[in-house]
Order: C-alpha cells, then structure tokens, then sequence
C-alpha cells in the first residue's frame, strides 16, 4: 500500500490535524480498490501511517460487509437477508443462488468467476428482495430474474474466453 501514500496525503489535507480516525475508511476503500481486498499487510501499513490502534481499523473492516478480507471471484452476487428481504423471500434467493452456483454463502465457484455473499440491509428496504451484483442493483427479485441474470453472466463469461 505505500504506492498509495500520496493520494493518502491528498486526502489528509482535507481534514483538520488529530483526525487521523477519519481516513481509516478511505483508505480502506482505495486499499480494496488497489488490491481487490485488504491484505494483513495493509493494515499494518495503514496503522503505522496513520498512527491509529490496530483494533481501529479491524472494528471499520468487521463492520462494513463491502470490505472484504479476502479475493473474490470476478462477479460478486451479494443477496440482502435482513428483515424486509427475508420477509419478500431472501432465504429462497440465498437457496436458489447457492444451487445454481453450487456454493454456499461466502464461498467462490471453483473456476473463480462466482462468488455469493449474504449481506444487511442495502438501503432498498422498499424494493425487497434485493441482490448487488457487482456494482449494480437488482430489486423485486424473482427466481425467474436470478437464473436470467446467472446465465447472462455465464454466457458472457464465455464469450470472454473465446476471445
Ligand atoms: S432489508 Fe434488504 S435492502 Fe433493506
């Protein structure tokens, strides 16, 4: 991560002196935008570099769910299981992905193009269930639309390796 340490400086400037707490998330987040997941050897750097207590920085990582410890496979599929999703048929999305991709939630397709994640909330209690993939939403889930947007992902996974 010391490739980072200037854009780090940048964002410093924007914060008053003794507010290095504050950039534990931005900097997580350029982490994870660098490697694809926080290293153990991030965190270390980024406790020496912002002078915070190691358990600082592993509270942000525990607590936000798009942090991730470890690599993922090229498409993430993240399905929300709290209340509102699980009362418009979550367990059924989680069952229906896990089949499909013959995973269970946390894990990665062997050939690494999958991996499936349970999450909280995604902030779109009122289009329930919802599931990310990737970047993108996608609300009122039906099981119908999951094996859509599966396959639409296998194919194009497909195409790519024809190229
Ligand atoms: S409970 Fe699923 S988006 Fe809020």
């Amino acid at each position: 991560m010391k490739h980072l340490i200037p854009e780090f400086e940048k964002m410093k400037e924007r914060f008053p002196a003794g507010f290095e707490s504050s950039l534990v998330l931005p900097c997580l987040h350029r982490i994870q935008a660098d490697r694809g997941f926080v290293a153990d050897e991030d965190i270390d750097g980024l406790v020496a570099y912002l002078g915070v207590p190691r358990v600082q920085v592993e509270e942000v990582l525990s607590y936000y769910t798009m942090l991730r410890r470890e690599g993922i496979g090229r498409h993430h599929l993240q399905v929300c299981r709290n209340i509102a999703c699980s009362m418009r048929g979550a367990e059924g999305v989680i069952e229906h992905a896990c089949k499909r991709l013959g995973v269970k939630p946390g894990e990665t397709t062997a050939d690494g193009k999958f991996t499936l994640s349970t999450v909280e909330c995604l902030g779109s209690c009122g289009t329930a269930p919802v599931m990310m993939v990737n970047d993108a939403y996608h609300e009122n889930l039906t099981l119908e639309e999951l094996d859509r947007l599966i396959e639409g992902l296998v194919v194009e996974e497909r195409a790519g390796e024809k190229r």
